[in-house]
């Protein structure tokens, strides 16, 4: 086995194997980095000389991009040639929840990695070592040998040796530069040592070498999801809190500080939102979910499985309260929604709550602005399964007449747009949300005029001096705020 890498090859150039070769290409500028996809349109995304057409939105990527690609980083979809001529191929392609047949709804759709596995089977020379890089369910490993194995053995003229690891990642969108430079920990799971000790030269190029944990190849599966299911779980822990706190008189912001000083509990991920979304919390929780119940393990199914229901049920909640407050009903009412992706800092929408609260909302009728410094009107097309209208070329005695509409704005600088509006709703924690001059856009909408911050961004006393009524997710004494 090759005990120095000297070219990698990674499928899939997708939010994680863009980001994480781009970073080893820097840090490793002797190693030749190919990504491969079988995208065609992501690819030349990817080459454009506008690093602002990047198909990924992450801080500080477009600058790495422009000092490494084309010296020794090379995005293409010649998937056999860079197969053929690496030692060592990441497997970085989607996982998603598998839509139907065994396991459906719940279980990981392992067709792309199979293909991959397949296709290294079929091209590479030998001596090569296979690394896991999407998030997998345990004993995928078993899989990837399998294939490649037994087609080793099919092809008889050579005799090919495989090795595979396991070496999840823990990037999180929006900080996935400086995760990927300053990660907290390394996982290399696998059971022959040469080939995790070639892996760790690489990792130890800019990586302290007490971070890099060396585990078996099992652990470092299970260790993945078992890291997303605790997050996610923190998250409906506090947002369920949060529902507390409305009913009782506390405050969700000052819970989280008092609980998070706890040095055993800790301050980070705390705070309460419209409930987590991204591409994988939900997926991997739900692939646990499927682990255990297939292990017979109904209780520890149901324990994880009840992570995901609560956030299902915080997003319909704060989808129901907005409608509440404007007095039972949103028909024909015109809504600011700002925040569309799933978080700050990230053009990615998937999962994100902003598509279940508007779905609802457009449901009891509403006729929704909707606002997001990166998401494209397309994008909210595809997620809301519904055509947008111009709502804001009409007269507002038509837009009465509509209901259960939308539209996309680019900006929100020109405050006309909250014209006659009854409500904003902050979904997305954006800086420039945080900035808002609350007292031109009261002037603006129809009285009485709300704003629900479901990430606590504004400033309470601005919003309420400038003329609105406040709602903010966990605040037990809003009623007594509203001076309207
Ligand atoms: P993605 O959908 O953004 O990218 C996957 C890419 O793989 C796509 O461009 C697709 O065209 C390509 N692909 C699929 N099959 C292929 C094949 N046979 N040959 C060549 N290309 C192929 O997915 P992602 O968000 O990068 O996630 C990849 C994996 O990493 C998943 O398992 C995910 O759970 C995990 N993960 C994601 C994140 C994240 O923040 N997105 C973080 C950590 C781990
Ligand atoms: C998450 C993990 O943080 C990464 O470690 C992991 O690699 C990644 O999933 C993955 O496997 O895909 P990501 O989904 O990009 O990363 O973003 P997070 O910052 O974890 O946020 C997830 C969701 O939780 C977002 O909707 C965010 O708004 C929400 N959140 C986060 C809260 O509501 N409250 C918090 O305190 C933190």
């Amino acid at each position: 086995m090759n005990f120095s890498v000297k070219r990698v090859c990674c499928i899939g150039a997708g939010y994680v194997g863009g980001p994480t070769m781009a970073v080893m290409s820097l840090k490793c500028p002797d190693i030749l980095i190919n990504i491969v996809d079988v995208n065609q349109e992501r690819i030349d995304a990817w080459n454009s000389d506008d690093l602002s057409k990047l198909p990924i939105f992450e801080p500080g990527l477009d600058d790495i991009v422009k000092k490494t690609r084309g010296r020794n980083l090379f995005f293409s979809t010649r998937i056999k040639e860079s197969i053929e001529n690496a030692d060592m191929i990441f497997i970085s392609v989607n996982t998603p929840t598998k839509k139907k047949g065994l396991g459906a709804g719940k279980a990981s759709d392992l067709k792309w990695v199979e293909a991959c596995a397949r296709e290294v089977a079929k091209y590479s020379k030998g001596d090569t070592v296979v690394v896991e890089k999407s998030t997998l369910p345990v004993r995928t490993a078993e899989v990837i040998q399998k294939i490649l194995y037994s087609s080793a053995r099919k092809s008889g003229e050579e005799i090919k040796s495989f090795k595979v690891l396991s070496n999840p990642e823990f990037l999180a969108e929006g900080t996935a530069i400086n995760d990927l430079l300053n990660p907290d920990r390394v996982l290399i799971g696998g059971d022959d040592e040469q080939s995790m000790l070639s892996l760790k030269e690489i990792y130890k190029e800019w990586v302290p070498e007490d971070k890099i944990l060396l585990t078996n190849i099992w652990s470092s599966e299970l260790a993945k999801l078992t890291s997303n299911a605790f997050l996610a779980q923190r998250i409906s822990s506090i947002n369920s809190i949060s529902a507390i706190c409305e009913v009782t008189g506390a405050d969700i912001r000052e819970v989280s500080r008092a609980i998070g000083k706890d040095s055993r509990i800790g301050s980070k991920f705390l705070d309460s939102g419209p409930g987590f979304g991204g591409s994988c919390f939900k997926k991997d929780i739900l692939n646990l979910v499927y682990l255990a119940d297939y292990f017979g393990l109904k209780e520890v199914a149901n324990f994880w499985e009840s992570v995901v229901e609560i956030n299902s049920w915080h997003q319909n909640r704060i989808a129901k309260i907005v409608v509440n407050k404007l007095f039972g009903t949103v028909s024909n009412k015109k809504l600011v929604i700002l925040g569309f992706a799933f978080k700050a800092n990230t053009n990615d929408t998937r999962e994100s709550a902003a598509i279940n609260i508007c779905k609802n909302l457009l449901e009891e009728g509403a006729n929704l602005i909707i606002h997001d410094p990166k998401v494209t009107s397309s994008q909210i097309e595809t997620d809301l399964h519904k055509r947008p209208i111009n709502l804001l070329g009409i007269e507002n005695s038509d837009l009465k007449e509509k209901s259960g509409e939308w539209c996309h704005i680019d900006t929100i600088d020109n405050i006309d747009i909250f014209d006659n509006a009854h409500a904003v709703i902050i979904l997305t924690e954006w800086d420039e949300f945080k900035h808002i001059n609350w007292n031109s856009i009261a002037l603006k909408m129809d009285p009485p005029a709300w704003v629900f911050d479901a990430r606590s961004i504004v400033k309470p006393k601005k919003v309420l001096d400038a003329g609105f009524s406040l709602w903010r997710l966990g605040d037990g004494f809003e009623d007594e705020k509203n001076i309207l």
